[in-house]
């Protein structure tokens, strides 16, 4: 196993290549199973999550295969061809779906192009509980029978799924993916109102309609899918990380330094930059990307509550954490789309941060210093944070488990030591 060492005080300086985002290539590789046509993608980030993915497609029957790297402004990306001419099996075995929760993502697309499927339940994790009942319930809607029994989902849908009305009780990014990629195969039309609006979403429908889907609503919470007998291949370039350009725009802020950050896109992450700005960092749009600079500003404690899109991502609520322990004044992160997002908290302390919770939120008190410390990272996000504390701690940090940092970003020492910090990957000896 892995582990990364971090010396702090470094202010990073320079440009880092922001890759294509994993979180909309989950969903967009499990299209492949919706046409027995290759989907040849683009930009698809080199991740653990990417490969666990292809792993499930191919035992599905999908021959997935490395077409090469495209060069985006200078970010090499990699090409994927995924070709599901037949699926053989429409089993999702638990030792793939407990690796990673987006595995559920298959349900919709299998039941869609085979009329069954049988797919893991991915349990609970360090985040909280996360059911998938706005899965089940959307695909209820759509026709298919399903059951539960000894921790898997059993679907079956012998008519085939017909276009449905779904009103979300909650907004789901992963229920709103399963349910669009169910129906744009089925008889009818579906409406899926209260619908999730991330960019990944976006990238799915953009992804689907070029390969023959109408969809109809991108961007809002109402979805119309008219569904169409049969879907065809295409090419498709997956958009940028966003969750990794908002990461690496706080290890610009944390440090004090000035970060261009090349293929980043500011619309996406708007209500991030917002607070950022707020927070005293000049944040601007570059040539090729984002510029983020606090080279001469002193970093202020503001308030954030996370949301669905568009407000404050969860998946950056870690990271901003870690900036505000060393921010000048109290801010209160409040966590509102899981329960229990707060793990990196505790380790977090451990390096001389002053954090108290009370209940869905973090009371963070800027303290002048950090103190480098043996930590150990709890899910992917809360990886991050404590790698950003470690940049601006005294002396060394050591950040064990890494597993969950490679789950979703790609070379992340090697980036941030092109930009001047101090930091290494070692072998854990432990
Ligand atoms: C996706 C992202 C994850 C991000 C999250 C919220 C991927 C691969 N993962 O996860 O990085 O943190 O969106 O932006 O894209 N819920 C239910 N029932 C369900 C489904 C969800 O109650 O059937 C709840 C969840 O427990 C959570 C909330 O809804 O409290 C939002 O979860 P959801 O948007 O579904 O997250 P994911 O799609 O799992």
């Amino acid at each position: 196993m892995d582990k990364i060492q971090i010396y702090g005080g470094n202010p990073l300086s320079g440009t880092i290549m922001i890759g294509g985002s994993k979180n909309a290539s989950l969903p967009v590789m499990c299209a492949s199973l919706l046409t027995d046509e290759p989907l040849i993608l683009g930009n698809v980030p080199h991740l653990a999550d990417i490969t666990t993915m292809a792993n499930l497609l191919s035992q599905h029957g999908v021959e997935v295969s490395l077409e090469g790297h495209d060069d985006n402004e200078g970010h090499i990306g990699r090409v994927l061809s995924l070709k599901a001419k037949d699926i053989n099996n429409t089993t999702a075995p638990y030792d793939l779906v407990r690796k990673m929760r987006a595995s559920i993502l298959v349900l919709g697309p299998l039941l869609a192009r085979a009329g069954k499927a049988v797919v893991s339940l991915p349990g609970g994790c360090a985040i909280g509980t996360r059911p998938v009942d706005l899965h089940l319930n959307g695909l209820r809607k759509l026709g298919a029978n399903i059951s539960v029994e000894n921790g898997y989902i059993h679907a079956s849908v012998p008519k085939g799924l017909s276009g449905a009305r779904i009103i979300f009780p909650k907004i789901s990014v992963g229920a709103t993916e399963n349910l669009i990629l169910a129906s744009v195969l089925a008889k009818g039309t579906t409406i899926l109102q209260n619908a999730a609006k991330e960019p990944e979403i976006n990238d799915l429908v953009n992804c689907l309609n070029s390969m023959g889907a109408k969809i109809e609503g991108i961007g809002t919470p109402n979805l119309t899918i008219n569904g169409v007998p049969k879907l065809n291949g295409t090419r498709h370039a997956i958009m940028p990380d966003r969750i990794e350009a908002g990461t690496y725009a706080i290890a610009a802020a944390i440090t004090g330094g000035k970060i261009n950050l090349s293929g980043a896109r500011l619309n996406d992450i708007s209500s991030a930059v917002d607070s950022l700005r707020l927070a005293g960092i000049n944040i601007q749009k570059s040539a090729n990307g984002i510029l983020v600079d606090r080279s001469n500003s002193e970093l202020k404690s503001i308030n954030i509550e996370t949301e669905p899109y568009p407000g404050f991502p969860t998946d950056l609520q870690a990271q901003f954490i870690s900036l505000m322990s060393a921010a000048n004044g109290t801010s209160i992160v409040k966590e509102t789309i899981f329960e229990n997002r707060f793990m990196h908290v505790p380790e977090l302390q451990r390096m001389g941060a002053d954090i108290t919770l009370d209940g869905g939120s973090a009371i963070v008190r800027g303290t002048k210093k950090l103190t480098g410390a043996p930590v150990m990272a709890s899910d992917l996000r809360a990886s991050a944070s404590l790698v950003l504390a470690g940049l601006i701690a005294e002396g060394k940090t050591t950040v064990r488990r890494i597993y969950h940092l490679d789950r979703g970003y790609e070379r992340l020492e090697e980036k941030l030591a092109s930009v001047g910090a101090e930091i290494i990957r070692l072998k854990d000896e432990m």
